[in-house]
C-alpha cells in the first residue's frame, strides 16, 4: 500500500460534539472547524492535493466549481497560504456586489473565469485549455478537479476516519454526509474498508441524480484502490445514497429546508449552510432522528460563507 504524504494546513483533529436539537441527542463531527479561510471538508482534500502540486514545481493552481463554490474558495486560500496563484472556472456570474465565496475569491486574488451551465458540463476540457495557456507563457500549473475529488484527494477522508475513530465512545452504524462531487463519500468508504469498521456511508446527493452519484462514488473509491495498490474491495451495499432533499435544485433550497437551519442554529447555535449541510441535515433529521437512530454521526462539511449570498432566503424564514 502507497500511503501519500500531505501538507499539514488544517486545523486537526476537529471536533466531535454532543449535540440536542428537538430534544433528540446525536453527534456531528465540526469540520466546518478546519480553519476560518479554508473552513469545511476541502481542505482535507487539498492537504494532499496541494502537497502534490508543490512536489511537481507548479506556481498556479486551477480548479473550477459553482460561483458559490466552497471547493473554489479553500482552494484559492490555500493555494495564497503556501504563495501559489489560483485560477478559477465558475458557473455562474460575475456580479458587482459579489458575496460570500465569491467575494472571498476576489480578496484571496483568484484569477476567474465565468462559465455557464452548458460549458461546466465540458469543465475537465477547459481547465486542460487554461494548462495549456499558461504552459504557453512558461507558467507550470496543477488542476484539482471539481471539489478535489480525486484518487489523491479522496485520501483526506480515508485520514478522517482514522481521526474519528478514537473520539467515538460508543458503537456508531454510520455516517452522513452531504454529497456534491463524491470523494467525501469515496473516501469514508475506502476508510471504512482499510479500517476494518463496520459502518455505512450516507450521502445526501445534492447535485447529481442518485445513479450519477452512486457511479462516481464508487469509480473514485476504485481508482484510487488501484492507484494506491489498496487491498481490499468495495461493497456497493455499504454505501445509500439518500435522494429527494435537494429537487429545489443545487442553488436553491425552500423555505421549510431553512427554517429547519434557522431552528438548529437558535437551538444549539450551530449554522449549517444552505447547499450542503441544511439539506443533509434535513435529510437526518427526517430519516434518522425521527425514528431516534441516533448512532449515525453527522459531519458538518462546512460551506458557511454561502449562507450570506442567501441572507434574504433566510429572513424571509424567519418572518414567516
Ligand atoms: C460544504 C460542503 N459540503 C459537502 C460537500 C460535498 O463534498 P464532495 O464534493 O466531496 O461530495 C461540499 C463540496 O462540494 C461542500 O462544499
Amino acid at each position: 500500500m502507497i500511503i501519500p504524504s500531505r501538507l499539514e494546513i488544517a486545523n486537526l483533529p476537529t471536533p466531535l460534539q454532543k449535540v440536542k436539537y428537538d430534544n433528540k441527542s446525536f453527534f456531528i463531527k465540526r469540520d466546518d472547524f478546519t480553519g476560518l479561510e479554508f473552513s469545511g471538508n476541502k481542505i482535507r482534500k487539498l492537504e494532499y492535493l496541494l502537497y502534490d502540486a508543490k512536489k511537481k514545481g507548479a506556481k498556479y493552481v486551477i480548479t473550477c466549481g459553482g460561483e458559490q463554490s466552497n471547493h473554489a474558495r479553500a482552494t484559492v486560500a490555500a493555494a495564497a497560504s503556501i504563495g501559489l496563484k489560483s485560477k478559477v472556472l465558475l458557473w455562474g456570474n460575475d456580479r458587482k456586489t459579489a458575496d460570500g465565496n465569491l467575494f472571498l475569491n476576489k480578496v484571496f486574488g483568484a484569477e476567474i473565469r465565468y462559465i455557464n451551465k452548458k460549458e461546466f458540463l465540458n469543465v475537465d476540457e477547459l481547465l486542460m485549455e487554461e494548462k495549456e495557456t499558461l504552459l504557453g507563457k512558461g507558467i507550470n500549473s496543477y488542476l484539482i478537479p471539481e471539489g478535489g475529488s480525486s484518487s489523491l484527494g479522496i485520501w483526506g477522508y480515508i485520514k478522517f476516519l482514522e481521526e474519528l475513530m478514537p473520539q467515538v465512545k460508543t458503537k456508531i452504524d454510520g455516517i452522513l454526509t452531504a454529497s456534491g462531487s463524491g470523494g467525501t463519500s469515496a473516501g469514508l468508504l475506502i476508510a471504512a474498508k482499510l479500517f476494518k469498521i463496520n459502518i455505512k456511508v450516507f450521502a445526501v446527493n445534492v447535485l447529481y441524480e442518485k445513479n450519477k452519484l452512486k457511479n462516481r462514488i464508487l469509480s473514485l473509491a476504485e481508482n484510487c484502490i488501484r492507484e494506491f495498490n489498496l487491498k481490499l474491495t468495495i461493497n456497493e451495499n455499504d454505501l445509500e445514497i439518500i435522494e429527494g432533499y435537494s429537487e429545489e435544485g443545487y442553488k436553491n433550497i425552500t423555505k421549510e429546508k431553512i427554517s429547519v437551519i434557522n431552528e438548529v442554529a437558535q437551538q444549539t447555535g450551530i449554522l449549517l449552510d444552505p447547499t450542503y449541510t441544511g439539506k443533509a441535515f434535513f435529510a437526518y433529521n427526517e430519516q434518522f432522528l425521527n425514528n431516534s437512530k441516533s448512532n449515525i454521526i453527522f459531519v458538518h462539511t462546512g460551506g458557511l460563507f454561502g449562507v450570506f449570498a442567501k441572507r434574504k432566503n433566510y429572513l424571509d424564514a424567519l418572518n414567516g
